[in-house]
């Protein structure tokens, strides 16, 4: 079987101070990752700098997890570039939504310039000490372009390996698996979601498969929306019949 390799580079660190950037040049090792030859991967995709507050450990897991975002959103991009809007999978998440809302929302989430945008691993503002067992991360309220990782993201997020494993979709969360998650925590930074025209509008499963029937403007402006669908198409390519579970 072919491979095709992407290389991904993950540019080195860029650690921004509250007032004067201040650039880190590092021989940041490239992440490698491959692709079955199904799927064409991102060819030019972005990610937010890593704050040197995160040490070898945390930069190695958030990497991996960088590298599962471009997979599961890879697999997406291919089902839309090749089913288009008439698609069981399609329909289920966005209903008669537009197949052109849905596509460039993903390549502006994958390939948009991050520029500014920063994880780091100090609990600046103290929600990962105060949520221990809740909050995997943290959008900062005070600055838009940064999100905290807490410990519980390492702890609890899973690798897109492990799709299936724990239970289907209905009953495991897409934000269960770190590449998806973390596609999840881009959206809520402004020049991500557009300054909110990509928002968390429903969460719940119920008003989610809802929003495909009755309000499709929505459903392909909704972050659950979008992390449903990614998990669904994943899920269904890697493991024959998928594991959806019962909607
Ligand atoms: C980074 O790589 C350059 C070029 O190979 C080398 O000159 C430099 O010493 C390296 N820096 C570190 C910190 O390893
Ligand atoms: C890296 O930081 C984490 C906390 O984010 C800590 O649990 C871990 O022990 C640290 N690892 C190393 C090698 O310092
Ligand atoms: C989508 O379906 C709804 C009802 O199911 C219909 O009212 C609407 O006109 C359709 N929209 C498009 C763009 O086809
Ligand atoms: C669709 O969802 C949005 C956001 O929740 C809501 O404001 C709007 O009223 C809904 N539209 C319909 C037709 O249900």
């Amino acid at each position: 079987m072919n491979f095709k390799i992407v290389t991904a580079t993950i540019l080195g660190l860029v650690a921004l101070g509250q007032t004067a950037p201040t650039v880190y040049t590092s021989n940041a090792t490239d992440a490698d990752v491959e692709f079955s030859d199904d799927v064409v991967a991102w060819g030019n995709p972005t990610f937010p700098s890593i704050y040197h507050t995160c040490n070898d450990t945390d930069i190695r897991m958030i990497k991996s997890a960088f590298m599962d975002s471009l997979e599961v959103s890879a697999y997406a991009r291919d089902r839309l570039l090749n089913y288009g809007a008439d698609d069981l999978f399609f329909n289920r998440w966005f209903g008669n939504g537009s197949l052109t809302t849905v596509l460039g929302t993903l390549d502006h989430l994958v390939e948009a310039s991050k520029d500014g945008m920063l994880l780091r691993c100090d609990d600046i503002d103290g929600l990962c000490a105060k949520n221990p067992t809740t909050y995997p991360g943290y959008h900062r309220a005070t600055e838009d372009k940064e999100t905290v990782i807490c410990d519980l993201f390492y702890q609890t997020k899973k690798p897109l390996s492990s799709i299936c494993f724990e239970g289907n979709l209905v009953d495991v969360h897409p934000k269960h698996y770190a590449g998806v998650d973390m596609l999840h925590r881009y959206l809520h930074v402004s020049m991500m979601n557009l300054n909110g025209y990509i928002a968390e509008f429903a969460e719940d499963l119920d008003e989610i498969v809802e929003y495909a029937h009755s309000n499709t403007t929505y459903a392909v402006r909704n972050v659950d929306s979008y992390l449903y669908y990614m998990a669904d198409v994943y899920s269904s390519s890697v493991i024959e019949g998928g594991c959806l579970g019962k909607l």
